[in-house]
């Protein structure tokens, strides 16, 4: 073989893994499990041997304690690992050293797995370090908020933020499973609750009008929590983003379309000015409100169109404006503006020059737009304001 030849390689790598919806899965003083969990407990059992770690979200187990215990006897673990949850815990610096730490000290290998119980942030940190620890441990996700049920904890991404950006640091290795366990979410705060909200909306207008259109129905039965239209909602709205990611043609993010985040880039934007007192949701939805402006903006969408979005989300219990966004409704050169601008700059440089933003051109139709003037985001923003 002479050194001037070529070497083709190429092979491809089949994904699939089980994701479980049922309510009850674990049985304790206190917890009681209703019968509609068998798949995934027999599911569970297959899966024991190789279990070698449980983290677990402080949030879960803060209010009702025998939960901990309930998790440790049902993966025969003793030693769980509770680690404050929320956003803090993908800004923790060495996060993923200690994690690390911790499972060299265990003297777990690349054929073991952890189960990770928690919402979003402590999925995507926990699941990171599993995704790096000796090329890759397996983890198994219990995603215990409404937002992770049905986005963050069923999809292939893992992260933590850096340098005040968002999973700035991250990395695609899907999960062995997912397990959304319904009842894990009656501890959850109103506001941990409504956030997952946003992100079907979100998936609802870029994909789905039936599925838009069944929220509008039934936005006062989701506000007060009627668990038959919640279980519907976590459902359909982690089944749509998983075609997404199945069917869409790119799981790995290799080209510039990212459909599943309209309304992210403002909502990133808020996220990280406000320190975090928006959650990911409340800032999704702002970004909502904001980007079906947008699409008026543009020429894109009816404007009643952007009043029925905007009085859906508010009927969901979501915020559709914010300080920020109002004190950046002046010039497009003013630092306020700039501050918020700098999503959309963000996004661009993420995805290597070419900025790719999903609008909407209907209710349940997502479109990709590829240049966004300033002047356009100004006007949008003024457009939510007038309705506020
Ligand atoms: N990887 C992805 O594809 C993806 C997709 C969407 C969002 N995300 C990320 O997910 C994060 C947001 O996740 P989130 O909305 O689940 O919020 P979160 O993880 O920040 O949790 C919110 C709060 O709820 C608490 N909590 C969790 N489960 C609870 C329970 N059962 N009972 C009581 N309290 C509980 C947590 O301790 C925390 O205080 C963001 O960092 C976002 O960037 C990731
Ligand atoms: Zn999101």
């Amino acid at each position: 073989m002479s050194f001037s030849s070529r070497i083709d390689v190429q092979f491809r790598i089949p994904y699939s893994y089980p994701v479980f919806l049922t309510d009850g899965l674990f049985s304790a003083p206190g917890i009681s499990g209703n019968g509609e969990n068998l798949s995934a407990a027999e599911y569970l059992k297959t899966q024991k041997n190789s279990v070698a770690d449980l983290i677990v979200d402080e949030g879960v187990v803060a209010k009702v304690p025998d939960r901990l215990q309930a998790f440790k006897s049902f993966f025969e673990i003793e030693d769980a690992l509770v680690l404050t949850g929320g956003e803090a815990i993908k800004e923790q610096p060495d996060i993923v050293d200690k994690l690390h730490q911790r499972w060299l000290g265990k003297e777990l290998d690349r054929h073991k797995q952890v189960v990770i119980i928690g919402g979003g942030a402590v999925l995507d940190a926990a699941g990171f370090a599993a995704s790096l620890f000796h090329r890759g441990m397996g983890h198994i996700r219990m995603p215990s908020t409404v937002l992770a049920q049905n986005d963050a904890g069923v999809g292939v991404k893992n992260g933590v933020n850096k340098f005040e950006q968002k999973n700035f640091v991250g990395c695609f290795k899907p999960p062995t499973a997912v397990i959304n366990d319904y009842q894990l979410l009656s501890t959850l705060e109103d506001q941990d609750f409504y956030s997952g909200y946003a992100e079907a909306v979100k998936v609802a207008l870029i994909r789905s009008p039936a599925f838009y259109s069944w929220l509008t129905h039934n936005s006062e039965a989701l506000a007060s929590k009627k668990p038959e239209q919640v279980k519907y909602l976590i459902a359909l709205c982690a089944q749509l983003h998983l075609n997404q990611i199945s069917q869409g043609g790119d799981p790995f993010e290799e080209g510039s379309a990212r459909p599943l985040d309209f309304g992210h880039w403002l909502g990133h934007r808020l996220e990280v000015l406000t320190n975090h007192q928006l959650t990911h949701g409340e800032a999704v939805a702002i970004g909502i409100a904001s980007d079906t402006a947008l699409s008026v903006e543009l020429g894109l969408l009816e404007a009643e169109h952007l009043n029925q979005v905007v009085s859906l989300l508010r009927g969901l219990k979501l915020p559709v404006f914010h300080e920020l966004v109002s004190a950046a409704c002046e010039t497009p050169q003013s630092e306020s503006f700039l501050k918020l601008y700098k999503g959309l700059e963000d996004f661009r440089q993420h995805l290597g020059g070419q900025l790719s933003i999903e609008l909407l051109k209907g209710l349940g139709k997502g479109f990709a737009v590829n240049e966004i003037k300033p002047e356009q985001v100004l006007s949008a923003f003024r457009r939510v304001a007038g309705l506020c």
